[in-house]
């Protein structure tokens, strides 16, 4: 384990993950949105404990860095809940009912986590809703939502 001067503590897998994606995308700021999503996609979120050392990597502000990662909603800030539920928000499933669905999961999630994504790809036959990236449901309703939720209790 290791407390950089921040404060903030980093495992040594947490370091050497990190070293190692810098290295992928060298160390210049415009590498900066391609290295969060690899962060996120090793932790599942964007731990506050790494964006120091990135902005020093990089040439940027801790500022720059941690505005990157609040400006962007695919950035989560925190772990996510037991499964990843994304409403989608787009134009063509709002007009079928997308905002009932999306307040609806956030209502009743739980410990999943609820994300608004921008089109999965099923406008036709939307609301679409997709599951850890792994399922995709259409004519999603508050109702079907519930079907969905208790199958994903089930399954766990
Ligand atoms: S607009 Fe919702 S899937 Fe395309």
């Amino acid at each position: 384990m290791f407390t950089p001067a921040w404060g903030l503590v980093m495992e040594d897998r947490e370091i050497q993950g990190l070293a190692a994606i810098i290295r992928r995308h060298g160390r210049r700021p415009d590498a900066l949105l391609p290295i969060l999503h690899d962060i996120q996609e090793a932790n599942g979120h964007v731990p506050a404990a790494l964006l120091p050392a990135v902005a020093s990597a990089l040439g940027l502000s801790r500022a720059e860095v941690h505005g990157v990662v609040s400006y962007y909603r695919h950035f989560r800030q925190m772990p996510p809940g037991r499964h990843v539920v994304r409403v989608c928000c787009a134009e063509a499933c709002q007009a079928v009912g997308a905002e009932a669905v999306a307040e609806h999961a956030r209502r009743h999630a739980g410990d999943l986590t609820v994300e608004p994504v921008y089109c999965l790809g099923l406008c036709a036959i939307g609301p679409a809703v997709q599951v850890d990236e792994t399922s995709l449901h259409a004519h999603m309703t508050p109702d079907k939502f519930d079907v969905l939720l208790r199958n994903l209790e089930q399954s766990s």
